[in-house]
């Protein structure tokens, strides 16, 4: 396993999900972790974790989409810890999920505002330190839905569209800086994201999630995956197995943008 002794990681969104594990994760592997997330008790609970299994972590509170939050947990980071290595682009919402013409404005807005702009500031506010120190790696969490059409999610689906272009936009202009930029497609994984959606009441919880599950089981693999295999992807891109890999957009998706579902379990 690629070790990542001395090096500093920013994780944004940590407190729960597929940061969490990408954080613990990360600690795990020797690296000094930054837990950041808008939710304060859930991000300190991600570095007691950490602490608890003996590795180092210190959490800022930040809102990605707030350009001062984003550059202040970017400045903590770094002064925290002397230096910045790593930075995982992971906060990420849901909403407006309606078709386009029936999709408030403002909850489009929103969606766009956490995954494109926090991706967006976070790296602007990043980039000038791995510049002084010529090395840097940015590991995007977009979604199988920024590379397909899915049902009834059209401010997400072009959220994590763009952040596929963003990655390989910014493998163009920061590759001679030794600047590698990359992203990773998760599927169907089994988090609150995929489990809670908050407009709905319990009764509609347990019916999306049973849906979810039964869309999982007819992708090839045949489930949804768990958080901590979307951080071993990580822990591969942001490590020097993974020297020659910029710009690339990496599925961890158990295959389900691989074929056309019928409607039926594959096997
Ligand atoms: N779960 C899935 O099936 C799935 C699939 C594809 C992509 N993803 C992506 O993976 C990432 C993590 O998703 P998850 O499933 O772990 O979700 P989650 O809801 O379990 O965790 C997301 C975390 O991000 C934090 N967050 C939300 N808005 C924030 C903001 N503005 N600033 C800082 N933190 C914020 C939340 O408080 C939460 O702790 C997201 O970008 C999501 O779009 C998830």
């Amino acid at each position: 396993m690629t070790r990542f002794d001395g090096k500093v990681a920013v994780v944004t969104g940590s407190g729960n999900g597929i940061g969490r594990a990408i954080a613990l994760a990360l600690a795990n592997a020797g690296a000094r972790v930054v837990v950041s997330d808008v939710l304060v008790e859930d991000g300190q609970r991600t570095v007691q974790e950490i602490s608890d299994l003996g590795g180092s972590a210190a959490f800022v509170a930040a809102d990605v989409s707030v350009p001062e939050q984003a550059q202040n947990l970017i400045e903590s980071a770094s002064s925290t810890y002397g230096g910045l290595d790593i930075l995982v682009n992971n906060a990420g919402i849901g909403g407006g999920y309606a078709r386009l013409h029936e999709v408030d404005p403002e909850a489009f807005d929103r969606v766009v505002r956490v995954n494109l702009g926090g991706t967006f500031l976070c790296s602007k506010y990043a980039i000038p330190h791995f510049l002084a120190q010529g090395d840097g790696r940015i590991v995007n969490i977009a979604s199988t839905y920024g590379l397909v059409g899915a049902p009834n999610a059209p401010a997400y689906c072009a959220s994590k569209a763009a952040i596929i272009n963003l990655t390989r936009q910014l493998a163009v202009d920061y590759g001679h800086d030794q600047i590698r930029v990359n992203a990773i497609c998760p599927g169907y994984i089994d988090t609150s994201l995929g489990r809670r959606r908050s407009s709905l009441n319990a009764e509609q919880i347990a019916e999306a999630t049973a849906r979810r599950e039964k869309a999982a089981g007819m992708q090839p693999l045949g489930r949804q995956a768990q958080p901590s295999e979307v951080a071993d992807a990580v822990l591969f891109l942001a490590g020097d197995g993974a020297s020659f890999m910029t710009g690339s957009i990496v599925t961890v998706d158990g295959g389900c943008t691989t074929t056309f579902n019928y409607g039926e379990a594959s096997n």
